[in-house]
């Protein structure tokens, strides 16, 4: 059952999609995806899940990193976002690299997940205590959460994370806060 809260969240308008699109494009020149994928605790051979994936420049960073042995789970809300990720996956011949069009549930299997990459996503969460239940699920017990957020303060991220009591902070990296299962 899809928690009430959750089905408030709907996919952007295809216009501001293309919007945030062009700026990440631009975002992802200036900053290197693969520098912040190096900020996690992502190695070769993980398993990924990158929640609100968005175009997809982390899953793509990402599915470099884990190589032929890993894999990338890139999950949206936005059958655009899907669609790109997919696109950028093609072209560069990557493999690794499996969709999932959601709100909320991936319907992954428990414990099954190395790291969940949950960027710049946190301030779009209309009942986040859910999503981060379902990350927890998925998530193996000695796995890892990555946040970024530039929408909040240090401390409220920190916060917000922790307070449902399935996460420890651990460190921050750069921008990166990285968070083991509880
Ligand atoms: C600001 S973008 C960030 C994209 C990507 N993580 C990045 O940093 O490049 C946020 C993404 O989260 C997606 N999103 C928002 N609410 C969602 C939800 N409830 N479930 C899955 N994806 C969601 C949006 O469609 C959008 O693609």
């Amino acid at each position: 059952m899809i928690p009430e809260k959750i089905r408030k969240d709907k996919p952007m308008s295809k216009t501001h999609f293309k919007f945030m699109l062009k700026h990440f494009k631009q975002r992802d020149k200036k900053y290197p995806p693969l520098n912040k994928i190096e900020r996690t605790k992502i190695k070769e051979g993980d398993i990924v899940l990158d929640y609100g994936c968005g175009p997809g420049s982390y899953s793509i960073a990402a599915a470099e990193v884990v190589g032929n042995t890993g894999k990338v789970y890139a999950v949206d809300i936005h059958p655009l976002a899907i669609k790109e990720v997919e696109k950028r996956a093609r072209e560069k011949e990557l493999k690794n690299i499996e969709t999932i069009l959601t709100n909320c549930d991936t319907k992954l299997e428990g414990n099954s997940i190395d790291v969940v990459l949950l960027l710049d996503i946190y301030h779009n969460l209309s009942d986040p205590e859910s999503i981060l239940k379902g990350l927890h699920r998925v998530l193996k017990n000695n796995g890892w959460l990555s946040v970024d957020d530039h929408h909040f303060k240090d401390e409220e991220i920190i916060d917000k994370i922790t307070s449902i009591g399935l996460f420890k902070f651990i460190e921050k990296e750069d921008k990166v806060f990285n968070f083991s299962k509880v």
